[in-house]
């Protein structure tokens, strides 16, 4: 094991093989649980532990190291890909004390049943002395749960991060330079856990902005060497500022909204408009999770089933709603044979989302020139809207 520095340790654990989390989010390059022994002069702290399928790489590392105690172990998040080990260790270690907050006490006993008593609760910007190091523990709430906090190696300049500024990236690899390869994980890490978050994240960036910070070490990928990179990465997703692109998450049965979705894409790049069409179907949802990081417009493709519009197209829909991207606009195009709820459904579904809805455009059964001018009105409305916001 290389350690990061001098008595800073990775224990953790690289899951290869695993493709989904949470049931929900596709993991194209596996992951990894990452968990750090920081040794001080005193005290040793473990911090974040690793998902109860790796308990073993966990404790063969600890053995490798000869760890025989543990002081503290410090739970910056209580999801169990982090904490699921928690009592293991617990029982492994019998003096260790869980740190975490107030707030992730009450979750690490509610979902792991971890005694109270073995749980020391934290305030914000409060210290825990190793002896030589100091740890500082920041509260940071919502990234990408209430109880998620930050740890700071005050000595070292190291802020370990959990799942905020992670990647779902296997590598052994422990630590890169450059952000390179890992941009793209990065990115979809924060599409699908942390942009509902994004006006948070942009506070925690303020509030770590005056800490000098030699590394960060998430709990998902591979430790950054130079912070300024994922910083600089995150400052721009977190921000207001939207790109010159539609994203067109679509579906179509009977080709007749993939006809209108075509018609769009080239009357939008006629006008100097990018398009990213997403053929739900076959989509990754990460992947469109991506796209909308950065696009100022998003416009639904669907043609109406029964009554209203394609499953595919409301599991899309509800997707962006919840994801709560920056998007200013939305459109929704589609097709129909005799009539429906469509866009009632879906612009229920959008309630809430701050975004102009732009004025639908439905053909009945295969769109014909009137369709096409009215996909040509729209292009001209969204180009109109993306020279309002000063990105055409
Ligand atoms: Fe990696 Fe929210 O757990």
């Amino acid at each position: 094991m290389r350690e990061i520095r001098t008595g800073v340790i990775p224990v953790g654990a690289i899951d290869w093989d695993r493709r989904i989390f949470d049931e929900l989010i596709p993991l194209p390059e596996g992951t990894t649980y990452n968990a750090y022994l920081v040794r001080g002069s005193g005290k040793t702290a473990l911090i974040d532990t690793v998902d109860p399928t790796k308990e073993g790489e966990l404790f063969s590392n600890l053995d490798e190291l000869k760890v025989d105690r543990i002081d503290y172990l410090v739970a910056n998040h209580a999801e169990q890909d982090h904490s699921g080990t928690i009592p293991r260790v617990l029982a492994r270690y019998p003096s260790a004390q869980v740190i975490t907050t107030p707030r992730g006490k009450d979750l690490l006993v509610s979902l792991l049943h971890i005694p109270e008593g073995r749980i020391t609760t934290v305030q914000d910007r409060e210290t825990l002395s190793l002896g030589d190091r100091t740890l500082e523990f920041i509260h940071a709430p919502w990234v990408h749960w209430p109880e998620t906090m930050l740890t700071y190696l005050r000595e070292e300049r190291i802020l370990f991060t959990c799942d905020l500024f992670g990647s779902h990236y296997a590598t052994d690899e422990p630590s890169i330079g450059d952000l390179g390869r890992v941009y793209w994980a990065a990115k979809r890490y924060y599409a699908e856990i942390m942009m509902p978050f994004r006006g948070l994240i942009r506070g925690h960036l303020e509030k770590i902005a005056p800490l000098p910070i030699d590394i960060i070490a998430p709990s998902h990928g591979p430790v950054y060497l130079k912070p300024d990179r994922i910083l600089a990465a995150y400052r721009d997703w977190v921000s207001d500022q939207v790109k010159n692109e539609v994203v067109i998450p679509y579906v179509s049965m009977h080709h007749s909204t993939a006809a209108m979705v075509r018609h769009l894409e080239k009357a939008l790049a006629d006008r100097g408009i990018p398009a990213l069409p997403f053929n739900l179907t076959v989509t990754d949802i990460g992947e469109l999770a991506m796209a909308l990081v950065d696009a100022a417009t998003v416009v639904i493709g669907t043609p109406t089933v029964l009554t209203g519009p394609h499953p595919s197209a409301v599991y899309a829909t509800y997707l962006v709603k919840i994801l709560k991207p920056k998007t200013r606009a939305c459109g929704i195009v589609g097709s129909y044979g005799w009539g429906g709820r469509t866009v009632k459904e879906i612009t229920g579904l959008l309630q809430g989302l701050p975004v102009e809805l732009l004025d639908p455009v439905l053909a009945k059964g295969l769109p014909g020139p009137e369709e096409f001018r009215a996909l040509d009105g729209l292009a001209d409305r969204i180009a109109e809207k993306h020279r309002s916001y000063g990105i055409l």
